[in-house]
C-alpha cells in the first residue's frame, strides 16, 4: 500500500516570520503521525529558518526549483547541493507555473531531475494539461509527452526517489478541481505510462499526487480515489488548519 503524501506548495507567498509560524502549526498538528507523509516548501529564503522548525519532527522540507548544475556563474540560481545544505529532502520540478511564465521545457526539466536526485533530493515532478488540450482531446498526449520528455534516462532505481503531481493547470488557483473520477482517469493512465517506461513494480510503487484547488471540503474524495495518493496543495497550504484537514484526509 502506497502511504499518502501531502505537501504545501508555498509559492511565492508568507513572510519569514509568517511562514515559521505557518510551520510550526503545521508541525504541532501533525505532531508524532506517521501514516501519512507531509512536507512544506516554503519560498526560498525562508528555507533554513523554517529548516530549523520542522527538524526532528515528520514534517519534511521542500523547495519548489532548482538549477541543474552544482555550481557557478549562473546568477540568481540555487543548486540542489544548497538545497541539501539547508535542511531540504524534496524539490518540486515542472510545476505548471514555471513551464508557463518561464517557458521550461521538458528536456530542461530532466537535466533538474537528474541534477536533484544525483544530490540526494527526493523530487516531486508535476505533470498536467491546460484546458484548451483537455478540451480538444489531447489531455494523454500532453501527459505522456511530458512524462516521457521530463523522465528520460530515468531508471526505475532513480525512480524510486521520485514523486508526481498530477496537475491540470485549468484547476490550479481556480476553484475547480478536477473531479475524482477525471483524477482517477489520469492518474491511473500516468501510471500505466510509468509502468511501460520503468516497469510494473515501478508503477505500483509510485506515489502519484493531485493538485489544483485541493481544499478540505474536496480532499477526501479525491484522496479516496485508487490512484490518488496525496495531494500537492497550494492555496490551502497557506492557512495551517486547512492544510492539516487535508492531511487528515490523507490518514489511511
Ligand atoms: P492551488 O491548490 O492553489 O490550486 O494550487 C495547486 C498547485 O499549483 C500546487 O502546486
Amino acid at each position: 500500500m502506497r502511504k499518502k503524501f501531502i505537501a504545501g506548495n508555498w509559492k511565492m507567498n508568507t513572510s519569514g516570520i509568517d511562514g515559521e509560524l505557518l510551520a510550526a502549526g503545521v508541525v504541532n498538528g501533525v505532531a508524532d503521525e506517521t501514516r501519512v507523509t507531509v512536507a512544506v516548501c516554503p519560498p526560498f529564503p525562508f528555507l533554513a529558518r523554517i529548516a530549523q522548525v520542522v527538524k526532528g519532527t515528520p514534517v519534511a522540507l521542500g523547495a519548489q526549483n532548482c538549477y541543474p548544475k552544482a555550481n557557478g556563474a549562473f546568477t540568481g540560481e540555487i543548486s540542489p547541493g544548497m538545497l541539501i545544505d539547508v535542511g531540504c529532502q524534496y524539490v518540486i520540478v515542472g510545476h505548471s507555473e514555471r513551464r508557463q511564465i518561464f517557458k521550461e521545457s521538458d528536456a530542461f526539466i530532466n537535466q533538474k531531475i537528474h541534477a536533484a536526485l544525483g544530490a540526494g533530493l527526493r523530487v516531486i515532478l508535476c505533470i498536467g494539461e491546460t484546458l484548451d488540450e483537455r478540451q480538444s482531446n489531447r489531455t494523454e498526449a500532453v501527459l505522456d509527452a511530458q512524462l516521457t520528455g521530463s523522465l528520460a534516462n530515468v531508471t526505475a532505481e532513480l525512480l524510486r526517489n521520485v514523486v508526481l503531481a498530477y496537475e491540470p493547470v485549468w484547476a490550479i488557483g481556480t476553484g475547480v478541481n478536477a473531479t475524482p473520477q477525471q483524477a482517477q482517469d489520469a492518474h491511473a493512465f500516468v501510471r500505466k505510462r510509468v509502468g511501460q517506461l520503468c516497469g510494473a513494480a515501478a508503477a505500483q510503487a509510485i506515489v502519484i499526487q493531485y493538485g489544483g484547488s485541493v481544499k478540505p471540503d474536496n480532499a477526501a474524495t479525491l484522496l479516496g480515489q485508487p490512484d490518488v495518493d496525496g495531494a500537492l496543495v497550494g492555496g490551502a497550504s497557506l492557512k495551517a488548519d486547512d492544510f492539516l484537514e487535508i492531511v487528515r484526509a490523507g490518514i489511511q
